[in-house]
C-alpha cells in the first residue's frame, strides 16, 4: 500500500485494487483564513485527481475544497459516502457533477473490486464537525491504514476489532477559535491556550495508545493564517499558549512520551507501506523544512496575498439589511427550537463593525423571547464583535453554519459571562430547516436516554459515559482529588456537586463510594 501525502488531512492510497483521494483541500478556507501548510498548491493535482474512489471525511472546509474537487478529481471516481444523518454532502458532491456514490453502511466493512476492503464509521452528534464527521479505515493485502483524520471516537475498539492496524494517521493540532478569540488579559489567553495545547497531545497519545499502529501519522492540521491581521496565529513566535503545534513540535513531544513510530508527511512524500515496513521518501528533508518554517510561512505569504484580497473584496454586501434579513432567516427557527433554545438561554448581541471601522451595530439573538432586534441596552450573557462585512456575505450566501465559517475564520473576538455553552455553537451551526430539526431530535433523544450504568474512579462512583458526547469514562476519565476530568474534550465536573465545570447544563451522577454502599458490605 502506497501512501502520497498531499497536505494537511489529505492523502492519496494506492493499492493494486485501486486509489483512494481522502480530503483533498488547496484553497483558502473559512474566509480566506486557513491555508494548508506546507503548501500544496503546487503538486501535480491533474495526475494526483485521477482516482478511483474519493473520500471526503466531512463538509468542513479544509476537508471538502469544492472548488478543487469540481476542477481537478476525476467524476468517474466513486464517493465513499459516510453515513451522514443529512444528505448534505452528497448533495453538494452531485452538483460538482460527481455521479458514483457508494453509500457505506455505518461501521461495516465493504470489499471493493479486487479485494481492497473499507469500513467508514460516521459520527453523527450535532457537535461532530459540521453535523457528522467520519473515520477511513482500509485493508489491501494485509495491509489495514485507519485515517481518522479530526473524527473523535469515543473509542477506536470498532476499528481494533478488525486486525493490527499498519498505519494511524490522526489529528494532534488545534482547530478552533479557542483561546485566541476570548476578551481576556493576554496572560490568561496564554495559560488557556498552554491547558488546550496540553489537552489536545494528551487525547492523542490516548487514541495512539488505544489503536497501537505499528506508524502513526499526525495529519489534519495545523493549518497556517497568511492574512496579516491573523498571521500572529502560526506557531512561529514563541508562544507556549499556541494551540496549533505543527508536526514538528508532535515529534518532539512524542518522543517525551516514548513514542518512535511517528511519520511526518510532506505534500509529495511518498510512504511505502507493508506489513513489516515503512519506507518514506520525501521531497525535501523534512527536520529542515520545518527548521525554516518562519521562511517558508513568509514566502507563502506573499505568493498569497492576491487571493486573499480578491476573497476579502467579495464579502461587501452593502445592499443587505442585516437585522431584516437575520430576522427573516433566524426567528423562524427560533420559534421551533425546544432544546437549544433552552440551552442558550439567553440573549446573544452581535456587535457588528461598519466598512468604516468604528460605527457598531448591535443586533440581539433572543433565545428566550424568540426574536431577532435591535440591542436594546441590556445585560446579555454571550457577546460577539465581528465585521459586519462577514455576516452580510454570510446572509448573501445563504450559509447555515456560521460556526463552520465565520467562527472558524479567527476574525471575531467574543466574550462571555460564565462557562462555554456548546448550544450558543449548536444553534448557529444549524441555521436550516434541517439541521434544526436534526440536532432537536438529537438532544431530545440523549435528554430521555438516562445512562445507568455506573463505575468506580478512585473514591468515586460515577456515571460510566460522559455527560458531554458519550465517552466511556472508564478510559477517558481521570479523578484528581473531587474532580473528575473526561480526556475526550476535557471537560471537567465537580463530583461533590455532579456540577459540569466546563459548560453549562450536562451535571454528572457521581457519589463516594462508600457513601452509598450497603450496610452489610461496609461492616463485612
Ligand atoms: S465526551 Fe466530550 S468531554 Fe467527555
Amino acid at each position: 500500500m502506497r501512501v502520497t501525502g498531499t497536505g494537511h488531512a489529505s492523502m492519496r492510497i494506492d493499492t493494486a485494487a485501486g486509489s483512494i483521494l481522502c480530503d483533498p483541500w488547496v484553497n483558502p478556507a473559512y474566509f480566506a483564513s486557513w491555508f494548508p501548510f506546507p503548501d500544496n498548491s503546487l503538486l501535480d493535482w491533474e495526475t494526483l485527481g485521477d482516482v478511483d474512489y474519493l473520500y471526503v471525511s466531512h463538509l468542513h472546509r479544509d476537508h471538502f475544497d469544492a472548488a478543487h474537487l469540481k476542477r481537478f478529481v476525476s467524476k468517474k471516481a466513486t464517493v465513499l459516502l459516510p453515513a451522514f444523518p443529512t444528505s448534505e454532502m452528497e448533495d453538494e458532491l452531485r452538483e460538482l457533477g460527481f455521479t458514483k456514490f457508494l453509500k457505506a453502511p455505518n461501521e461495516e466493512v465493504v470489499e471493493l473490486d479486487g479485494g481492497l476492503k473499507v469500513m467508514i464509521q460516521a459520527l453523527t452528534s450535532p457537535t461532530d464537525g459540521p453535523i457528522g464527521d467520519s473515520s477511513l479505515w482500509v485493508e489491501h493485502d494485509g495491509v489495514r491504514l485507519l485515517n481518522q483524520n479530526d473524527a473523535r471516537p469515543t473509542d477506536l475498539s470498532t476499528f481494533a476489532e478488525l486486525g493490527h492496524v499498519h498505519a494511524h494517521m490522526l489529528q494532534f493540532s488545534g482547530a478552533i477559535w479557542y483561546p485566541m478569540v476570548y476578551e481576556l488579559p493576554q496572560a490568561a489567553k496564554t495559560a488557556f491556550g498552554k491547558q488546550k495545547r496540553d489537552r489536545q497531545f494528551d487525547r492523542t497519545w490516548r487514541y495512539i495508545d488505544d489503536l497501537k499502529a505499528d506508524h502513526v501519522f499526525p495529519i489534519a492540521g495545523p493549518p497556517c493564517f497568511l492574512d496579516d491581521e491573523l498571521w500572529q496565529l502560526n506557531d512561529i513566535h514563541g508562544d507556549e499558549g499556541n494551540i496549533f503545534p505543527d508536526q514538528s513540535v508532535f515529534q518532539r513531544e512524542y518522543a517525551k512520551v516514548g513514542g518512535t513510530n511517528g511519520v511526518v508527511l510532506l505534500p509529495g512524500s511518498v510512504a511505502e507501506l507493508t506489513t513489516g515496513a515503512c519506507e518514506t521518501s520525501h521531497p525535501v528533508p523534512v527536520k529542515e523544512f520545518f527548521a525554516n518554517k518562519a521562511v517558508h510561512l513568509a514566502e507563502m505569504r506573499d505568493r498569497k496575498r492576491g487571493v486573499i484580497e480578491a476573497e476579502k473584496a467579495s464579502w461587501r454586501h452593502p445592499e443587505i439589511d442585516v437585522l431584516k434579513e437575520m430576522k427573516r432567516r433566524i426567528e423562524p427557527l427560533l420559534e421551533e427550537s425546544i432544546y437549544l433554545a433552552k440551552g442558550v438561554g439567553g440573549p446573544v448581541r452581535f456587535d457588528l463593525v461598519g466598512y468604516d471601522g468604528e460605527s457598531v451595530e448591535s443586533i440581539v439573538v433572543d433565545f428566550p423571547g424568540k426574536q431577532v432586534r435591535s440591542y436594546a441596552d441590556e445585560k446579555v450573557r454571550y457577546r460577539f464583535r465581528t465585521e459586519r462585512a462577514l455576516v452580510e456575505h454570510l446572509l448573501h450566501t445563504g450559509e447555515v453554519d456560521w460556526v463552520n465559517s465565520l467562527f472558524l475564520s479567527c476574525r471575531f473576538s467574543a466574550a462571555r459571562i460564565g462557562q462555554y455553552n456548546e448550544f450558543v455553537y449548536a444553534f448557529f451551526k444549524c441555521l436550516s430547516e434541517e439541521r434544526l430539526q436534526y440536532a432537536e431530535g438529537w438532544y431530545d433523544e440523549h435528554e430521555r436516554t438516562s445512562d445507568a450504568e455506573d463505575i468506580t474512579l478512585g473514591d468515586w462512583v460515577v456515571q460510566r459515559r460522559c455527560p458531554h458526547l458519550k465517552a466511556d469514562l472508564t478510559r477517558f476519565g481521570i479523578v484528581e482529588g473531587d474532580q473528575l476530568t473526561c480526556q475526550l474534550h476535557g471537560w471537567r465536573f465537580d463530583l461533590a456537586s455532579g456540577r459540569c465545570l466546563t459548560s453549562v447544563g450536562h451535571k454528572i451522577r457521581a457519589r463516594r463510594a462508600d457513601a452509598q454502599a450497603p450496610a452489610g458490605e461496609i461492616l463485612g
